[in-house]
């Protein structure tokens, strides 16, 4: 298996280009089954996750046309059912639910199992897609989903899931009537897929607020769309110039996207200077202690708890950090105290005692956000880190060693 070794401690200059949203890319992907022809998708970003969501539209029987715009033909779609093995490499697979029964009324799609970030249940999806009158089923590990017709209602939702939000959003689109999603997530990603869904014919209000309403069409129009720039690929490289003590531009990006990050590593110490779509960082003399707390957007993503973990345990005090979204994201914990970092954890919180220096370790981690922290930990540490498991990162991460490299950073990937 491939690992990245990283020769720790020099500070990072100069500018990073961002790829395109992973979590925004996902959905989209999905909404092309919702109606047959031809589909273009500009700066699609080439990760693992894109691959697999491509291989299960393929399963499904669509075909793709590569480039910038990937063009994906949905007209031949003729397959309900996705088997476990795509939906156990890659949970957001339960994205095409939706979508498929909307236009088919029927899927079959393996249910998600628990994963290293927590149990993450899809119960939400599956009653809001009952409550547009969908018949559900779980037999031997699959959701079997179907319904004579999809009729809009009002869905609550206990806490404001993203891709539950996406799904309800795909399925009531081509549902009779108006369905009122409340309590639905605000994430930039839900945004954007409403946005889309708008420009394929939908007539979607409230996107970026908690109630968002659907009126349902008939028909839709093929998607054709650029995506936006990743926003936690954006906050991990302003936190590497943190951690580092470097300074760097991020472009392109939406810095109202990551303005809690911001906010936080201001209180680090870090100063900031923000253009139309580009962020310039420097890191302070020190990093100074700060207290986290995850939130759904507009607060601090959950998907940036572990790199913001990274940089204090080299803070001059001591950082609270509560993880509010999944009950069991603390995995890189373990592996930055082998690091040398001063934590411990009662139940969602971690006390991060900050100290001078990291010491280079063999690492690795158990999911992509905590394998992007041990990079940025091994960045800054003294010495040599070996960070295993590649293929976590590769799943969120574009080209993250070569991006590394352009800033000075002493970094490569050994196959293995
Ligand atoms: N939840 C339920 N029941 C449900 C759905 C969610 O209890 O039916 C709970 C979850 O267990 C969690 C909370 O609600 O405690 C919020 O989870 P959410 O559904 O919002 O997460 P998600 O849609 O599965 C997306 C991103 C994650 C990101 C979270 C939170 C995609 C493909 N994934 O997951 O991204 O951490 O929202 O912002 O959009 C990542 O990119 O590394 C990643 C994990």
């Amino acid at each position: 298996m491939d690992k990245i070794v990283i020769e720790g401690g020099r500070p990072l200059h100069g500018t990073v280009k961002t790829s395109g949203a992973k979590n925004a890319a996902l959905p989209l992907l999905a909404a092309t089954l919702l109606t047959g022809g031809v589909h273009r998708l500009r700066n699609i970003p080439h990760l693992r996750d894109i691959r697999t969501t491509k291989t299960l539209l393929y399963h499904l029987g669509a075909t793709f046309e590569e480039g910038d715009p990937l063009s994906i033909h949905t007209e031949t779609v003729d397959d309900y059912e996705v088997p476990y093995d795509l939906v156990k490499t890659m949970r957001a697979s339960v994205l095409v639910l939706g979508p498929l029964v909307a236009r088919f009324k029927r899927a079959r799609v393996s249910l998600p199992g628990g994963c290293a970030i927590g149990a993450r249940p899809i119960n939400f999806h599956l009653s809001g897609l009952e409550r547009l009158g969908v018949n559900i089923e779980l037999k031997h590990g699959y959701v079997e989903a179907s319904a004579q017709k999809l009729v809009g209602n009002h869905i609550y939702f206990d806490i404001p899931t993203v891709t539950g939000t996406a799904n309800i959003m795909m399925a009531a689109v081509l549902a009779e009537g108006q369905t009122v999603i409340e309590n639905g997530a605000r994430e930039p990603e839900v945004v954007e897929l409403a946005s889309c869904l708008t420009n394929m014919g939908g007539s979607i209000q409230g996107a970026g607020t908690s109630v968002i309403t659907i009126e349902g069409v008939s028909e839709l129009q093929p998607l054709d769309h650029t995506i936006m720039p990743d926003r936690i690929e954006v906050a991990t490289y302003l936190t590497a110039a943190g951690i580092t003590r470097g300074s760097i531009t991020v472009r392109p990006c939406i810095p109202e996207h990551v303005e809690a990050v911001i906010h936080k590593l201001e209180q680090a110490g870090m100063r900031f200077e923000i253009g139309d779509d580009y962020i310039t960082c420097s890191a302070g003399e020190t990093i100074h202690n700060i207290d986290v707390e995850t939130n759904p957007y507009p607060g601090f993503p959950t998907d940036m708890q572990a790199q913001i973990m990274a940089m204090m345990c080299l803070a001059d005090g001591q950082s609270i950090i509560i993880e509010k979204i999944f009950e069991n994201r603390f995995m890189h914990v373990s592996e930055l105290k082998r690091m040398g970092a001063d934590i411990s954890i009662e139940g969602n919180t971690a006390i991060v005692r900050g100290r001078s220096k990291l010491q280079g370790a063999p690492v690795m981690a158990t999911d992509l956000r905590a394998s992007a922290s041990l990079v940025l930990a091994g960045l800054a540490a003294e010495g040599v880190t070996e960070v295993s498991r590649v293929y976590h990162l590769d799943r969120g991460y574009e080209r993250l060693e070569e991006k590394l490299s352009g800033v000075g950073a002493k970094i490569e990937r050994v196959k293995g």
